[in-house]
């Protein structure tokens, strides 16, 4: 069924009854198509797909209007989401599709009720981001082919993201044992796309990424994720250039904004930066890092475009004394944290 030549057959009918009529029929052949999730149609020759689910709703749409005006309206629409790729400047989405993208969150309030467990994604390095994290924001800022920095990799959850949608990534992270486990999970993950994913171990306050870049062909980057410690909540080495090593809450902000300004000039202008970051709570403090460490990147130059608060699943010792916090948090006048922060910038 070549469904554009069907359109443009309605749209050249002039009575809004027989518009109707061949609407309903074209909508009856979809729905007999029942196994199909995506229909295929011809495009100047080359096959492309658009969601039944999609295709349906809008016909229905069709089916509906009043008007022979409003009817020309709606199938001019659906022809032009058949016909023209209308691309943004930081994304491979297409926007005369957007309806077909409801996984993609636009909302400031994510909520996760698990982790992606599939292939070599691990939960099994204490401190790790659901990849849910980096996989919305790379689909939502960047390209295929296009390259991505994370200075905190840790496990490597952001390569093996890259690796799945079809982006280069450099990944640096201080500890080198975790450096060879990261190469060792990310090694596994296919690359169907061919991208390159190279971990550097070092202080991403002294990475030279001139020279990093230099040897990758590349001067720049078009997205940033940065996961880094929260303070001291979780000691990831022995280093004292570890972030989670720092001796005070201002030497925590002060390591991470050198981070952040050794990154800046790298970053292509109008492109974006995500920081990931939860509060810490001691000796009857709230310590709002995530405001701190937002307020830093504002000083070193990015301007703050979303927040974004993120559920958070608490650690299992935590939750095993569930009665214990509840009972504390109701005597000591404090609210349990069930949330982290993704704060986004752009340059
Ligand atoms: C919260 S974890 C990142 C976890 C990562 N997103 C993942 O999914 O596995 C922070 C990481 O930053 C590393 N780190 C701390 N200070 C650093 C620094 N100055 N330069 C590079 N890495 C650092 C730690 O060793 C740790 O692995």
């Amino acid at each position: 069924m070549n469904i554009l030549s069907i359109l443009y057959k309605i749209k050249s009918l002039n009575e809004l009854g027989l518009i109707k009529d061949e609407t309903k029929n074209l909508n009856k052949k979809i729905l007999k198509l029942s196994k199909q999730k995506n229909i295929s149609y011809n495009l100047n020759g080359n096959k492309q797909k658009i969601s039944k689910e999609l295709l349906i709703n809008e016909l229905e749409q069709i089916l509906q209007t009043k008007t022979i005006e409003r009817t020309r309206y709606y199938l001019n629409r659906l022809i032009k989401s058949l016909e023209v790729q209308k691309e943004g400047k930081i994304n491979d989405l297409n926007l005369n599709r957007w309806k077909e993208y409801n996984d993609i969150l636009t909302d400031s309030l994510w909520l996760f009720d698990k982790r992606d467990t599939s292939g070599v994604h691990k939960a099994d390095y204490w401190g790790n981001f659901i990849p849910q994290i980096p996989n919305q924001l790379l689909r939502r800022y960047t390209k295929r082919g296009e390259w991505v920095l994370d200075p905190f990799l840790g496990s490597g959850t952001t390569l093996i993201e890259c690796k799945r949608l079809g982006r280069n990534g450099v990944g640096i992270e201080l500890n080198k044992e975790v450096c060879k486990k990261a190469e060792s999970t990310l090694h596994k993950e296919n690359n169907p796309f061919k991208v390159t994913t190279k971990i550097l171990t070092g202080n991403s306050a002294r990475i030279d990424f001139k020279t990093e870049l230099k040897n990758l062909k590349q001067k720049s980057f078009q997205f940033m994720i940065m996961h880094p410690p929260y303070w001291d909540i979780i000691k990831f080495s022995n280093q004292k250039d570890d972030l989670s090593n720092a001796n005070s809450v201002s030497e925590f902000v002060n390591l991470f904004g050198k981070i952040a300004e050794n990154m800046y000039p790298f970053l292509d202008k109008g492109r974006y930066c995500a920081v990931v970051i939860g509060d810490k709570y001691s000796t009857g403090e709230w310590i709002p890092l995530g405001f701190y460490v937002m307020q830093e990147m504002i000083n070193r130059g990015f301007k703050l475009k979303s927040t974004i608060v993120k559920n958070f699943d608490q650690t299992t010792a935590k939750r095993n004394q569930k009665e214990l916090w509840r009972y504390r948090a109701l005597a000591g006048g404090f609210y349990i944290f069930k949330h982290e922060y993704i704060f986004l910038f752009k340059k």
